[in-house]
């Protein structure tokens, strides 16, 4: 999709649709008040009879409006304007969205812009629409063997702005918001990859095309024989019960100068999780190739941050494996020894995700970062806990644990603080080895961070898990690419808008 900006007046714009917003009750907004005077009345006659009330969600699509010179306009209800928060300013973008998608409209102009939101820019509320439509338009069809593209596809969306003054902040947010699309694409097309193509050695392929693709970027691959000899005995015991080779990935984005730290970023990578000889269930198990979104969201992060070219330094650490059962799969009760030093009784074979992190957490040290954060579909109890709306989200750094959270907010991608106080660590206790890998009843999700913070010492810290919110289920089910929006926010907060 092309998006620009541009200035004008909206009866003035020759395109196949224009949107403008109507708020509650039955009242216009400044581009609707110009479209209604050019054609007599046309709207507020509408509203008089009852055709659209202005209530958040609503629509009203209508064809030649009398002197304007687009061939449609598209009227969004928005509620009360003075309420109109963040949520309700992405809802009327999705309604936005799938309206015109199956409106058969190709080029449109958007002057939702001028709808007022607290403490909101233009150029949020660009980058948000871009999130929003290409939410409402990605398709994953690649593996059905009739591919049938949209007829008449949107394919050109004009923001328009108030004055030629807001053009350079408007395409500069299109060129952030178009950046970090596309990097939302490519971690749910990744994710969405049936566990079959998505091998680890796959991910190590797709790491390395962008090392082609993007600017100052390296990529390098372990295999399994250099990352048992460094003595990541923890990843090699889910990795080894797997046929597939677990590959531990490494990807650098150079934007920063020499001493600038880097923001180093870890994704859980498991392609299949079938839970090992700690079997899972049958039900819904396919979705547990959706077990390397953290990984997806890395590459994904880290391909917005190239592209846009921050001034930053960025690692991205990929420990990619499938967890399956097999004759020589580590077995409950096996015990293991990190390359952290520390050992760990495996109690159970599906907690496996902590297992690769935390050997990719020490070999995080080499690189002397300023801030690590783990990215992971990493329990179940986490969707029990924050449902589908928040990632969990675990740290031992207070202003990085503030940041992300604000990140969140400001992106939409939000995550929610649960504590990791010492009082849970005892839940980890083993009578064999160093370290349990599960940390029994309740509290799942602290108890995995626990886990992890053992190896989390010697840095700054934080841990997203995401399993809740890195894929839908159901009808709609598919990859959601988050958080990559919530991780470029973080580091755009970091490098450019100040700190
Ligand atoms: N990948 C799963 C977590 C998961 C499960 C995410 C379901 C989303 C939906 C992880 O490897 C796992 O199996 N975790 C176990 C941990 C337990 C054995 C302590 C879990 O959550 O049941
Ligand atoms: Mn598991
Ligand atoms: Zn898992």
């Amino acid at each position: 999709m092309e998006y620009t900006v541009k200035s004008g007046s909206p009866e003035k714009q020759r395109i196949g649709c224009v949107v403008a917003a109507v708020y509650s009750p039955r009242t216009l907004s400044p581009a609707a008040k110009i479209i209604d005077k050019a054609s007599g009345g046309m709207i507020s006659n509408l509203i008089r009879r009852g055709e659209i009330e202005g209530d958040l969600g609503n629509t009203l699509l209508l064809h030649n409006v009398d002197n304007t010179l687009c061939d449609r306009v598209l009227l969004i209800g928005c509620g009360k304007e003075k309420e109109i928060d963040t949520a309700a300013f992405r809802k009327i973008n999705r309604t936005m969205a799938s309206t015109l998608k199956s409106s058969g409209t190709t080029e449109v102009a958007s002057f939702l812009t001028e709808i007022p939101i607290r403490r909101r820019s233009l150029s949020w509320k660009i980058q948000q629409s871009i999130e929003a439509i290409d939410e409402a338009l990605y398709t994953f069809n690649q593996l059905k063997s009739e591919q049938k593209p949209p007829r008449r596809p949107l394919r050109k969306f004009v923001f328009s702005v108030s004055g030629r003054g807001q053009l350079t902040e408007g395409e500069e947010a299109v060129r952030r918001g178009m950046a970090i699309s596309t990097g939302i694409k490519l971690s749910k097309d990744l994710a969405n990859l049936p566990g079959n193509i998505c091998t680890p050695a796959y991910l190590a392929e797709q790491a390395l095309a962008m090392q082609k693709q993007l600017p100052k970027t390296r990529v390098s691959v372990l295999d399994e024989k250099e990352i048992e000899s460094r003595g990541m005995g923890a990843f090699m015991s889910v990795s080894k019960g797997s046929t597939q080779a677990g590959k531990l990935i490494t990807i650098e984005y150079k934007g920063g100068d020499k001493t600038q730290k880097p923001i180093v970023l870890v994704g859980k990578g498991v392609t299949f999780d079938s839970g090992g000889i700690s079997l899972k269930p049958g039900a819904a198990m396919d979705e547990m190739k959706y077990d390397m979104c953290g990984a997806a969201s890395v590459l994904g992060a880290i391909s917005a941050c190239a592209e846009l070219l921050l001034p930053a330094n960025i690692v991205g650490i990929v420990p990619a494996v499938e967890n399956m059962p097999d004759g020589i799969a580590s077995k409950p009760g096996d015990i293991v020894t990190s390359l952290s030093g520390q050992t760990i009784e495996i109690l159970n074979t599906d907690a496996e995700g902590r297992l690769i992190l935390c050997d990719a957490l020490t070999y995080a040290e080499k690189f002397d970062p300023e801030v690590v954060i783990d990215i992971a579909t990493l329990t179940g109890a986490c969707v029990v806990a924050l449902g589908a709306h928040a990632a969990g989200l675990m740290g031992n750094h207070k202003p990085l644990v503030h940041d992300l959270l604000k990140a969140g907010k400001q992106s939409g991608d939000r995550c929610w603080e649960l504590p990791i106080w010492d009082d849970y660590q005892e839940q980890l206790d083993s009578n064999f080895a160093d370290i349990a890998n599960i940390g029994g009843k309740g509290a799942g999700t602290i108890t995995a961070a626990c886990f992890l913070s053992r190896f989390a010492r010697k840095f700054n810290w934080a841990h997203l898990d995401i399993a809740g919110v890195a894929w839908k289920s159901g009808k709609e089910k598919g990859a959601t690419g988050r958080p990559v929006s919530l991780l470029v926010q973080y580091i755009l907060t970091r490098v450019i808008d100040g700190k």
